[in-house]
């Protein structure tokens, strides 16, 4: 049976394509972060361990940085409209207590994506193009001498605090997702248990049902 269409004890989340891309965008940003923090600070330095050694790092992290906004662009662009912000989300974030309780029958149902989801989503979306963009300003061997000194010295910052966001976004984004049981399988084999959808994304879930119900 296609993944696509649901079986009787699960449902299809992520197709085969958007898995794989998921996945690269992380190698790539695991490369593009630990080859940043590198340059950013001596401490840090070490990280360059895993990076190729300092010149590798300086050389390749524009490139790996490139390559993860590329996918990045092609992974997230259909995931626009299941992550748009609608009033129930405000509603969610204003119970964040419950949330965080895990008493999920007090929210609102949630679609495919819960508010903190979404609001993630676009964080990495605004980090990305932000880092591209000053990438861009800050890339001293081909584009900064295109530049004033102050833009590139503006760029320089804001490169730097969209990269700690993004990190810091990605942290959490982790920890979520080893909090909510059954999500990782959703990334990793494309598949949620009909349960997992009930109790996580009820009005998905009931969408879901409703489209499969021809069958
Ligand atoms: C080891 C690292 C990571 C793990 C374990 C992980 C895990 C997951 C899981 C389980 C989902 C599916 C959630 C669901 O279906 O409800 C997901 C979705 C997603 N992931 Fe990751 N992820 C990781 C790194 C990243 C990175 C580095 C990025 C981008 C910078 C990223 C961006 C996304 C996005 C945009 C979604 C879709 C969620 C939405 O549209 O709101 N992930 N991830």
């Amino acid at each position: 049976m296609s993944e696509n269409f649901p079986t009787p004890e699960m449902l299809p989340r992520h197709d085969y394509l958007t898995r794989v891309m998921h996945w690269t965008i992380v190698l790539a940003f695991a490369f593009a972060a630990c080859s940043g923090l590198a340059l950013f600070h001596p401490a840090l330095f070490f990280l360059a361990n895993l990076t190729g050694g300092g010149p590798w790092s300086a050389l390749l992290h524009p490139f790996a940085g490139l390559f993860m906004a590329a996918v990045f662009a092609r992974f997230a662009l259909p995931l626009w409209a299941d992550n748009r912000l609608e009033p129930r989300d405000r509603q969610w974030l204003g119970q964040i207590e419950d949330v965080l309780a895990g008493r999920e029958d007090r929210l609102p149902e949630v679609g495919k994506y819960n508010a903190g989801q979404k609001l993630l989503y676009l964080l990495m979306v605004a980090c990305m193009a932000l880092l591209v963009l000053t990438g861009f300003l800050i890339w001293r061997r081909y584009f900064s001498g295109y530049f004033p000194i102050t833009a590139v010295r503006l760029a320089l910052v804001c490169h730097a605090v969209a990269a700690f966001a993004l990190v810091a976004g990605v942290i959490v984004h982790i920890a979520a997702a080893a909090w909510v049981r059954g999500s990782l399988g959703a990334m990793m084999r494309g598949k949620v248990t009909l349960g997992w959808a009930y109790k996580h994304h009820r009005a998905w879930f009931r969408e879901m049902l409703r489209s499969g119900s021809g069958r």
